[in-house]
């Protein structure tokens, strides 16, 4: 590929996708958040002049449709949550060199700019198409207000989205059998005129494009079906009060939200221009004349910024981009994150039970590939907190300092080995691939990798056991505490609280976010306090008390959530996973062993009775023969739970005991699906028998 590596005389650009004013965010979210920032702190080390910018998606149905629904105007609704969401990052270390929000002037003015000149570049038409109408509410229904068929693949799909199935940016008009999301009725199609962009003249543009795009693999890879085969043009107009007015005199047209959205990356460059002045960050000079532009987005999002927007950026005469980073989706123990059944864990929660945030920091930037999906559960963030991040960086920072500060009150008088610095130098070097490969987990590892050495390092030459004149205790001591300055460094853009503590503990003055990689090869300071540990276990007890509080609140909501299913699928961002289809079959097979590490028996309800103050719990005594057993189950309104007594269940026995609404649950009754439909026995099998 024809670009030079980073650092680049010229300055990059970061960007996050924006994420909408819509609802609260959870870790799902933050990923793509930590993600940039990790890349942006990284490409600073380099030495590479960076702007990390992104700002809140406040157009959209999406915003209108939840507005509409808690009584708001769609204004003040996604005011507050641009407002939260800019609390919430910097509480993640995700730090912004501007965060504005598509509805600010900045963002209109741009937004107005490139338009026009798409418009006077001859790339904008009017046609007459089909719109749907609610033929009650006499009203047109854009995207989000309706839904129907996907076209493509015979998907359920909303309006703009086919967000079950193929996954496409549908049209206005292509969906088929449309019902209106705002009364249920089926919605009749009505002639309007809308503005095109003329995407498909940018047919031979797109395909060199790609062919120079970087990356992950999978920005490149799922457009070229659309790049290679017959381009359609953009519908970029939408009969909507909410958005960016249509520039041009006699429409009462608002903008596509995803015209203005893209653009917000521009200005909110911009702003930080305003802010810091030209010369320290010009905004003009990447967005342009030339420079690193790098989206940093989640895969659901590659079609709009590997097709549509560069085609924007090339018809209003601007750079196009130069990095697509597109990450996995988030998985919660092995299920889809759904935010309407509150199977989540919301960015909020993570903080208010007193985790520090460079530790899902860590999990989120190193566990699996950028854009593989991640799977995240307690007891996985659990081990690698305590494997990794205790057993492996902590412990050898503590030791090898401890050990500096007892024996020489900071660092000892000795040059530093060959050995040592070709490691640290070729950490640097692990770094520096990583991000020129678009690796924020080749830039964690390069950190933990080092550490990891260092514990081998200061254990193969046991300076304990050395005598206090020898010149080897020294020198290895002076090792130890380059390879801990050093990890520091490589570990910043991960962990930057827990690097700057570190850095603070070694007594070097300065700021660790300011310093270069070249940092980890100067000499470290002769003095500094004693250290104190840098992380902390998680132990083995809050890993079940947060899958109990997470058990309990998915059995509270999913009711709930299986009775609206139908709105929420439609208006409900977040949701990437739907729960209405099949889940795919687990891809890891299990040894018959762990089969049989399930003590699955026969039971026979005894009794059944709601719990008081959950909504959906139900107590059960089950006759497992051996013994009888207290079980809890989310049952309590999809069943009759009097009914239920003296009926033939399945109980998973050995199972960990669990408190939900205070009430022990000793075992666990088995259902199948969304209705909890119980599982039973064909034959008369009796209570204890064991299911193998
Ligand atoms: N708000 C959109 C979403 O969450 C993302 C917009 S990203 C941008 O899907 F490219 F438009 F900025
Ligand atoms: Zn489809």
């Amino acid at each position: 590929m024809s670009h030079e590596d980073f650092p680049t005389d010229s300055p990059a650009v970061v960007t996050c996708g924006l994420p909408y004013a819509n609802g609260d965010l959870h870790i799902g979210h933050l990923r793509t958040y930590v993600g940039g920032d990790v890349y942006a702190r990284s490409l600073r080390k380099l030495g590479q002049r960076t702007a990390f910018v992104s700002g809140s998606d406040m157009h959209g149905t999406p915003v209108a449709v939840n507005a509409e629904k808690e009584g708001l105007t769609p204004e003040e609704f996604a005011l507050s949550y641009h407002e939260t969401y800019e609390e919430t990052f910097p509480q993640f270390n995700v730090e912004f060199d501007n965060y504005g929000h598509t509805h600010d002037e900045t963002n209109t003015e741009v937004t107005t700019e490139i338009v026009r000149r798409l418009i006077d570049g001859g790339h904008v038409y009017e046609k007459e198409i089909k719109v749907a109408f609610d033929p009650v509410e006499e009203q047109p229904l854009p995207d989000r207000y309706v839904e129907g068929t996907c076209p493509y693949c015979g998907a359920h799909a909303r309006g703009d989205e086919c967000d079950e199935g193929c996954g496409r940016h549908l049209e206005p008009g292509e969906i088929e059998d449309p019902t209106s999301t705002l009364t249920g009725n089926p919605a009749e199609y009505r002639d309007r005129e809308h503005k095109f962009f003329r995407v498909s003249e940018f047919q031979e543009y797109l395909q060199s494009f790609i062919s120079r795009l970087e990356g992950t693999s999978n920005a490149r890879n799922q457009p070229r079906e659309w790049i290679e085969g017959e381009l359609k043009d953009w519908c970029i107009t939408r009969d909507l009060d909410w958005g960016i007015d249509y520039p041009e005199e006699g429409t009462d047209l608002v903008l596509y939200v995803w015209v203005d959205a893209p653009i917000e990356y521009v200005s909110s460059t911009k702003q930080y221009t305003e802010r810091v002045g030209s010369d320290e960050y010009d905004w003009e000079e990447p967005w342009k004349v030339d420079g690193g532009i790098v989206h940093v987005i989640g895969r659901d999002i590659i079609q709009h910024h590997t097709v549509f927007w560069p085609a924007m950026l090339r018809g209003a005469d601007y750079n196009e981009p130069r990095a697509v980073m597109a990450s996995g989706f988030i998985t919660l123990n092995g299920k889809g994150f759904s935010t309407s059944r509150d199977r989540a864990v919301w960015a909020d929660e993570y903080l208010d039970e007193g985790f520090h945030p460079d530790l899902l920091r860590y999990y989120l930037a190193t566990n699996g590939g950028f854009q593989q999906d991640v799977d995240f559960s307690w007891e996985r963030f659990r081990e690698r907190v305590n494997n990794e991040l205790v057993g492996t960086v902590g412990n050898f920072l503590y030791r090898s300092l401890l050990f500096a500060y007892r024996e020489f009150g900071g660092t000892p008088e000795a040059d530093l080995s060959s050995e040592v610095r070709e490691r640290i130098d070729d950490a640097i070097d692990d770094f520096r691939e990583g991000v020129n490969d678009y690796s924020v987990r080749r830039v964690g590892d390069a950190a933990v990798r080092l550490a990891a050495f260092g514990n081998e390092y200061i254990q193969r030459n046991e300076p304990w056991k050395l005598a206090d004149d020898d010149p080897q205790k020294a020198q290895v001591i002076r090792d130890c505490v380059q390879i801990a300055k050093a990890v520091g460094v490589l570990f910043e853009p991960i962990a930057p609280g827990k690097a700057e503590r570190l850095w603070a503990s070694l007594d070097e003055g300065t700021s660790i976010h300011d310093v270069e990689l070249g940092a980890a090869l100067e000499p470290p300071a002769r003095e500094f306090a004693e250290p104190t540990e840098l992380f902390e276990k998680v132990a083995d007890e809050r890993v079940e008390e947060l899958n109990e509080k997470l058990q309990a609140r998915i059995a509270e909501s999913e009711a709930d959530a299986s009775d609206e299913d139908a709105d929420d699928s439609a208006t409900d961002e977040a949701d990437t996973t739907a729960d209405v289809d099949l889940e795919p079959l687990a891809t890891e097979r299990i040894g018959f062993d762990d089969f049989q590490e399930l003590d699955i028996r026969v039971g026979r309800i005894l009794a059944a009775e709601g719990i008081e103050g959950a909504d959906k719990l139900a107590r059960l005594e089950v006759d497992i023969g051996v013994e009888e057993r207290q079980v809890v189950a989310g049952i309590k309104q999809l069943h009759d739970l009097d009914s239920l007594v003296g009926e033939r269940v399945i109980i998973l026995a050995n199972l960990e005991k669990a408190e939900l609404f205070g009430v022990e649950s000793n075992g666990m009754l088995l259902a199948a699906g969304e209705e909890a439909d119980l599982l039973t026995t064909l034959g008369d099998a009796v209570p204890g028998e064991k299911i193998r």
